[in-house]
């Protein structure tokens, strides 16, 4: 009986501090919140489309409880310069779940820290260290290494007969690439061999990522609703069985890299020794080490692949935006050699064909969520201390008030007028904006390019037999980062010469 007054007791303060909430601040108007569980259960499970779809009866600015904290969703360029520019310092914070608290160890790392002086030196190491225009070229062989592996695959592959009519599934290419190609940068490992099969470390890794999604999948309503986590207690064992797992791994690949340091002359250009050397002079802990390590691969392996499958669709739905990509490869290129990122900025039709891709189909179409760290004003509304605020990238970039025609795929619109796609212009958001804007764009620009004209300068896509291109499915998946809901499979039929389809392997 004492436990139910208790609880009783507890629930008639909540409601009545949200209500006072409501009362005190002019919050930005949305759907009418239930008692306790707020909007959780009116939410769709394509977050970003049921927020544009409110946005289009509440206003570009909308109140969305889940639980009892209060989401505010912004889905206009005016609103997401307030949100990153204007008010950019007091939005700067981050939300923490309680598996995002265990794994970053309370925000040592650079993603789920809050803005402060740990987050300001770890970005600086960041920007001044880890993605230096210098050190990107200096990365530069292990992306162009594991896309020319991607093209002997395709190529190998596609002639066997079943390929030529299902067609290859994308996604299993362009996910290796981004596998290989964040391990090699980030660990210095490449944990798979020429014929695609994984080490035992990389088996390791690849099921410490799969646990780590599984145990965030896993936390309970309660995640919402502070108050009523102590009935739902989190598997703490479970979490801390992960985090050790995972520094294990990770320290024993540390182990290696100082023991190969020892042993030759200098650094190598990969994070883990780039981080090893600069731990004292920035005063790095273990934990922010291994943190941002495992930063890059959460941030950086998906979304690459991501925009790549997508742009790839887009490109078998729109065979005429293909055919001038091919036409534009032909001239500046030829057909008797293998492009390479030099020759990115001679192909100013193949650079629109990504700006298009990360416009229609950016990969985290929500960004991360900002949380407030004092009351602001956005739009006019009040967001009171801890909130969450969310950009809609995704209905920015399509707006209709100002982009033309926004649900065409139509690349020439950027040769029309340039505009930037790196948080300069708030039109187009894919890497977010301000203090927190993604230190990895420019690395996610060039792997992502690169997919893409290695795809379609040796090959023609085609849909599979029997499929026209207006029936590709383009449909998107629920979850943080956005994969298409069905894996597009194609017909590619080379057009280069064989002998230009082999890898050329690269020990770096
Ligand atoms: C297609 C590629 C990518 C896209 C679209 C993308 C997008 C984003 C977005 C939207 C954010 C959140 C910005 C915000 O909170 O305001 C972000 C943060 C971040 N990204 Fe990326 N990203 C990409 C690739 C990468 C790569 C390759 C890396 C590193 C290897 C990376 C590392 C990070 C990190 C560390 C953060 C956290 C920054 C912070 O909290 O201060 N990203 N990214």
């Amino acid at each position: 009986m004492s436990w139910f007054l208790i609880a009783a007791a507890a629930i008639a303060a909540v409601v009545s501090y949200n209500l006072i909430q409501r009362l005190r601040f002019k919050l930005p108007p949305g759907p009418r919140p239930k008692p306790i569980v707020g909007n959780l259960y009116d939410i769709k499970p394509v977050r970003f489309r049921c927020y544009y779809e409110w946005a289009q009866s509440y206003g570009p600015i909308i109140s969305v409880w889940i639980g009892s904290i209060l989401n505010v969703v912004v889905s206009n360029a005016e609103l997401a310069k307030e949100v990153l520019k204007e008010h950019d310092q007091k939005l700067a914070d981050r939300h923490r779940n309680r598996s995002t608290e265990a794994f970053s160890r309370n925000g040592q790392d650079l993603i789920w820290a809050d803005y402060g002086p740990h987050y300001v030196k770890v970005r600086k190491v960041c920007t001044l260290e880890l993605f230096t225009p210098k050190r990107l070229e200096s990365l530069r062989p292990i992306r162009e290494d594991e896309v020319t592996a991607m093209v002997e695959s395709v190529f190998n592959d596609c002639n066997l007969p079943e390929n030529r009519t299902k067609g290859l599934q994308l996604r299993k290419y362009l996910g290796e690439v981004a596998f290989n190609n964040i391990t090699r940068l980030a660990f210095g490992k490449r944990f798979m061999n020429a014929e695609g099969v994984i080490d035992e470390q990389g088996l390791e890794f690849k099921a410490i990522v799969s646990n780590g999604l599984k145990l965030g999948a896993s936390l309970s309503i309660a995640e919402h609703i502070p108050w009523l986590r102590w009935m739902f207690p989190a598997d703490e064992k479970a979490f801390a069985k992960h985090g050790a797992r995972r520094d294990l791994l990770t320290r024993a690949i540390m182990e290696e890299h100082t023991l190969a340091r020892q042993n030759s002359s200098g650094a190598k250009q990969h994070f883990v020794d780039a981080l090893l050397t600069l731990k004292d002079k920035y005063d790095l802990s273990e934990d922010t080490i291994i943190g941002l390590l495992w930063d890059m691969i959460t941030a950086g392996m998906d979304t690459s692949a991501i925009t790549a499958e997508w742009a790839m669709a887009e490109m078998i739905k729109s065979p005429r935006v293909q055919q001038k990509v091919q036409e534009e490869f032909d001239r500046v290129v030829g057909l008797d050699r293998v492009l390479t990122e030099q020759d990115f900025s001679r192909l100013p039709y193949l650079q629109c064909v990504v700006k298009e891709s990360f416009r229609l189909h950016p990969p985290t179409p929500l960004m991360l969520p900002h949380r407030s760290n004092a009351d602001v004003k956005i739009g006019g509304y009040d967001i009171p201390k801890g909130s969450n605020v969310h950009v809609n990238v995704w209905a920015v970039a399509r707006d209709p008030a100002v982009w033309k025609n926004p649900l065409e795929f139509r690349p020439e619109r950027f040769l029309e007028e340039d505009v930037d796609m790196k948080g300069h212009d708030f039109r187009l958001l894919p890497f977010g904006a301000g203090r927190r804007v993604c230190p990895g764009a420019q690395l996610g620009i060039n792997l992502v390019t690169s997919m893409m004209s290695h795809l379609l300068h040796h090959f023609v896509w085609t849909p599979p037999q029997g499929i026209k291109p207006e029936e590709i499915d383009m449909s998107e998946n629920p979850g943080l980062v956005t994969y298409m809901r069905t894996p597009v499979h194609a017909v590619a039929t080379p057009r280069l010469p064989s002998d230009l389809c082999k890898r050329v392997p690269f020990d770096m």
